[in-house]
């Protein structure tokens, strides 16, 4: 049983990990496998928007997002987690998502039946962060009462530590979504 964490922020002691430290540390505690993948510290470059998509075996980019787009469809859950940046989600998380493409013109599925969506703004935009994840998810099938979403304000590198609030939040999301996935493997 795995939780795999997406992470849109290239600050690996900022407060959107501080955020998803703390939400996958709870599903530890259930005995559930974790992984944060800080998408920063590979290479995912941006969908090259090849015409004839469809009928590659493969995706035509030789980078690191083969082997992610594996660990993340194989996921009994994951979490997407990013800063807002520009009103929108960080361009490190809309590269993920978009490289998903290949997935969705082969029409292959993902493993997970429970989402955790993480943002962190310093003050406005969150819920268009939310609406951009919100669109993607949608492509996951995963069910809406499994849909688990926390977000809040926090600027300054490691702010969020001080909000003992949004710390709760994220712990009860790596709570219930591994209570979740220990349902499904039942
Ligand atoms: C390029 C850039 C764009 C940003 N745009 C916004 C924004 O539109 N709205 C906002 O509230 N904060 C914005 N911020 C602030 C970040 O969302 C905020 O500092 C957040 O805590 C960063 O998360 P992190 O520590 O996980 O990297 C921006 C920061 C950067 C670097």
């Amino acid at each position: 049983m795995k939780i795999v964490a997406i992470v849109g922020s290239p600050r690996p002691k900022g407060n959107t990990n501080i955020l998803v430290d703390k939400a996958l540390a709870e599903s530890a505690k259930f005995n559930i496998q974790t992984e944060k993948i800080i998408l920063q510290q590979y290479e995912v470059n941006p969908c090259v928007g090849h015409d004839d998509c469809t009928s590659f075996k493969s995706c035509r980019q030789r980078d690191d997002t083969k082997w992610i787009l594996e660990r993340f469809r194989e996921a009994d859950g994951v979490i997407l987690a990013t800063p807002v940046y520009y009103y929108d989600v960080s361009s490190q998380m809309k590269a993920f998502i978009d490289r998903n493409y290949f997935i969705y013109t082969h029409k292959q599925v993902y493993k997970a039946k429970v989402v955790g969506i993480i943002i962190v703004a310093a003050e406005a935009g969150i819920e268009d962060a939310l609406h951009t994840l919100g669109m993607f998810v949608n492509e996951l099938g995963i069910e809406e009462d499994k849909r688990f979403v926390v977000s809040g304000y926090a600027d300054k590198l490691g702010e969020a530590k001080q909000n003992l609030h949004l710390g709760e939040a994220a712990q009860k999301l790596g709570q219930r979504m591994a209570q979740i996935v220990m349902e499904q493997k039942k």
